[in-house]
């Protein structure tokens, strides 16, 4: 990923110093005229924003929070952007700020290519002055960049809630092409016809924007078009279907169960936002 950050900014103009602990990844850049630094100090004394993006809160405490790193922070913008949870950005923040150093927190939502194509949105917690005095780094970076917390932390519970989206939604997408597989239809016709209109299209947009008012008001009796009972009821040939199919159910049955604890709260005749409230309670009813 820190190559393809650096690829995107030496695109788009920006004078750069890169640094990786393994030489040969920096080889490239060093052939197409790019400053590589020696160590860190040196990359770090090199630029006024730092753009930091490594596996891990203990590989970035052992490159980036030491003493000679520190005296060659203040006045400068450290971006970290590598995975780090809560309690790690705050510890990073904190040490970083009292340097003198302003601090942005970042969350890479896509691939590497995504980035270097310029459709990445990435997410951003911090000062909103420090964001937008930065932008252009940033929006060289990726193209889409998201202010979502003014918290740096704030950005890794954003980031979470996003993940929960995105990724069952794509494992859910190949539960559907395994579903294809095992009964003789079209995975391309599913994908095309199906999946995609859904997606690019109002129809999908038509359901968050329901599920997102209910959730955030948690009124679940409004304009109900469907009942969770109907959703519910609906549900029970599928899985049994499926089965026949051979497919795994642990997914789907998930949902069963989510369903029947939200019914046993009382939703039946409300939305299926219902399923809300069983989220938020954290653990099964009974
Ligand atoms: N790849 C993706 O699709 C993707 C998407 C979104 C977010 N991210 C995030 O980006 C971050 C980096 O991921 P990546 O995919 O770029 O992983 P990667 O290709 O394995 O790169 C990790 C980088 O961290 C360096 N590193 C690891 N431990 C180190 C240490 N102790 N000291 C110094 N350097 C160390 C590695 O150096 P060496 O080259 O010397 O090993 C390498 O430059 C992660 O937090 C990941 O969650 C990745």
């Amino acid at each position: 990923m820190g190559s393809a950050l650096a690829d995107t900014l030496i695109a788009k103009g920006f004078d750069i110093t890169v640094w990786n602990r393994t030489p040969a990844k920096a080889e490239r850049f060093e052939a197409a005229g790019v400053r590589v630094a020696a160590s860190t100090v040196e990359a770090v004394a090199a630029s006024d924003v730092l753009v930091v993006c490594l596996f891990g809160h203990a590989a970035v405490a052992s490159v980036v929070m030491t003493d000679d790193v520190a005296r060659e922070l203040r006045g400068k913008t450290l971006i970290n952007l590598g995975y780090q949870d809560p309690d790690e950005v705050a510890t990073l923040g904190q040490w970083v700020e009292s340097h003198g150093c302003a601090f942005l927190k970042g969350s890479i939502l896509v691939y590497p290519d995504d980035v270097r194509a310029g459709n990445a949105p990435i997410l951003y917690g911090g000062s909103r002055q420090i964001f937008e005095a930065v932008q252009a780094v940033l929006s060289a970076m990726g193209g889409n960049p998201i202010h979502v917390a003014d918290n740096p932390s704030g950005v890794m519970n954003a980031a979470r809630a996003y993940s929960c989206f995105l990724v069952p939604t794509l494992i859910a997408f190949v539960h559907g092409a395994a579903i294809c597989h095992r009964s003789g239809s079209s995975i391309e016709v599913y994908t095309r016809d199906l999946v995609l209109p859904l997606v690019q299209g109002p129809g999908l947009t038509g359901f968050l924007k329901r599920l997102s008012e209910a959730c955030a008001q948690r009124r679940y009796d409004q304009d109900v078009q469907a009942t969770l009972a109907d959703w519910a009821s609906d549900f029970r040939p599928w899985v049994d279907r499926m089965e026949a199919d051979g497919v795994r159910l642990d997914l789907i049955r998930a949902i069963g169960d989510i369903y029947r604890d939200t019914l046993a709260r009382g939703h039946a005749q409300h939305d299926l936002a219902s399923i809300f409230e069983t989220m938020v309670a954290g653990r099964p009813s009974g």
